[in-house]
């Protein structure tokens, strides 16, 4: 073998490669990350291998004690990474040849490292996806104790950031609960959908060994194996699916942060953030700043940026595999970080989080919010055409503006020069409570059906 080519691949190479091609080819910076998948991957392969009569016992026992090895020095910070040895998958190789000798080199026996990277990416991808599931339903968690704690108070619901209708608090909380409801089912169902062994699919077109693909299947955790040898090595839809739904999730993550951040200023005061996820100001000492919040509200660029990234490496590519698929794993594992980072700390922004309820009140009859009510009753209780109630209402709101007061404020002189049949009942829907109470249609903002909701969800996360 040539001195200085690479001892996996070098046989037909009489020199080594320049230090820039090193540079270029090299993953090991980064793909260390799936040492321990590898090395499960790897087990899991030599058990095979000898159960199949492909290597000896003596053999695997052999290198399956030395992966062993190799992983508690990983593990320990003592393993020497070699860029020359480009990745994950040949660092563990020849540090398992250093250790053990020639059975080593039967490891790779009816293997590809274009299957192997494929089911090391897949066992840490689906790593990250139950990390997600947790993360989510340990958030989910959190909204809920918010939303029982305050299901009816009551504060403005918005449209255009304008006050629109009084709702309630535990509306609002469980409105966030549904949207990672359907975050949860997203990497339940994308992981499900991936749990497929592409170990064995070899370089791309299976291989001529008496493999036993459900064994090392099921060794790792698997469903199956794949069913398509090229579509084995080829396939980064784990990867896709894991960052699409991260970007939806982080997606709502940012809505409510910045929520957090509205609602926390001084001119909102909805809400007091806990100590613990705020921070000060340098130069400004009566400073309290929604850092997380806004952090978290900026997460969602590089965890959508990543999604971009790998979809525009993926489209196009030829099957089946090619090297720019090593540009696949680098934004999956920075979008994984900034994933549950932002869930972790959303969790405690949440549980933390102090409502200000008589400011939310205030806030919740405020700017005409009961308008609609108004023009419910004129329809419910003097059986005026919608159109003509919301005419009405609109006049009552400019009388009530012009006079500069809020419509509970207006008599009922005020009223019936307006509209003749309006009777004193009217004022019974102008209170914020009486609204929300009204709203009992399934999925309303009335308490009783917040608090039938918050049950449904308790249910199901239990
Ligand atoms: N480091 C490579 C990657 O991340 C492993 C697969 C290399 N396969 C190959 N045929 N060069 O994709």
């Amino acid at each position: 073998m040539a001195d200085k080519s690479n001892t996996m691949w070098g046989g037909r190479f009489a020199a080594g490669p320049d230090a820039i091609m090193e540079a270029i080819n090299a993953s090991i910076g980064f793909d260390k990350r799936m040492a321990r998948q590898d090395i499960e991957g790897s087990r899991a392969h030599a058990a095979m291998l000898a159960a199949t009569g492909i290597i000896t016992d003596s053999d695997a026992d052999a290198i399956r004690e030395g992966l062993l090895t190799v992983l508690s020095e990983i593990e320990s910070g003592t393993f020497e990474f070699s860029t020359a040895l480009e990745d994950i998958h040949m660092n563990v190789e020849s540090r398992l040849k250093d250790l053990i000798g020639e059975p080593a080199g039967r490891l790779h026996t009816a293997r590809s490292r274009n299957d192997q990277v494929a089911t090391d990416f897949k066992l840490w991808v689906r790593d990250q996806m139950d990390a997600a599931i947790e993360g989510i339903e340990a958030l989910m968690r959190a909204f809920l104790v918010q939303a029982e704690a305050g299901a009816d108070w009551v504060m403005p619901g918005f449209t255009h950031l304008q006050t629109a209708q009084p709702v309630t608090w535990g509306h609002h909380m469980m409105a966030y609960v549904e949207m990672l409801g359907r975050d949860l089912s997203r990497f339940k169902d994308a992981r499900v959908r991936m749990n497929e062994s592409p170990l064995g699919g070899a370089a791309l077109a299976g291989t001529s060994f008496p493999i036993d693909r459900h064994m090392t299947a099921q060794a790792l955790g698997f469903d199956r194996p794949t069913a398509n040898s090229l579509d084995s090595t080829a396939d980064r839809d784990f990867a896709l699916e894991f960052l699409s739904a991260s970007s939806i999730c982080a997606m709502h993550l940012s809505r409510f942060a910045e929520e957090l951040v509205i609602w926390s200023s001084a001119q909102f005061r909805f809400v007091v953030l806990s100590d613990r996820f705020s921070t000060g100001s340098s130069i400004m000492p009566q400073k309290k700043n929604p850092d997380a919040a806004e952090l978290i509200r900026a997460k969602i660029g590089r965890i959508l940026g990543a999604t971009v990234s790998l979809f525009t490496v993926m489209k196009g590519l030829p099957l089946t595999y090619s090297k720019d698929m090593q540009e696949d794993k680098e934004q999956v594992f920075d979008a994984s970080d900034s994933l549950m980072l932002s869930l972790a700390a959303m969790e405690g922004m949440v549980s933390d989080l102090t409502a200000n309820i008589p400011v939310l009140e205030a806030a919740a009859g405020s700017g005409f919010s009961t308008a609609t009510d108004l023009a419910d009753w004129l329809v419910r209780e003097l059986n005026m055409p919608f159109r003509d109630a919301h005419h009405v209402t609109g006049t009552l709101v400019a009388l009530a503006e012009s006079k500069g007061c809020d419509l509970p404020d207006l008599t009922l002189e005020d009223m019936q020069n307006v509209s003749a049949g309006i009777t004193q009942g009217v004022f019974d829907v102008l209170g914020v409570h009486n609204s929300v109470n009204s709203r009992q249609s399934y999925g309303g903002t009335a308490p009783d059906q917040v608090r039938a909701r918050i049950a449904d969800w308790k249910e199901v996360l239990k």
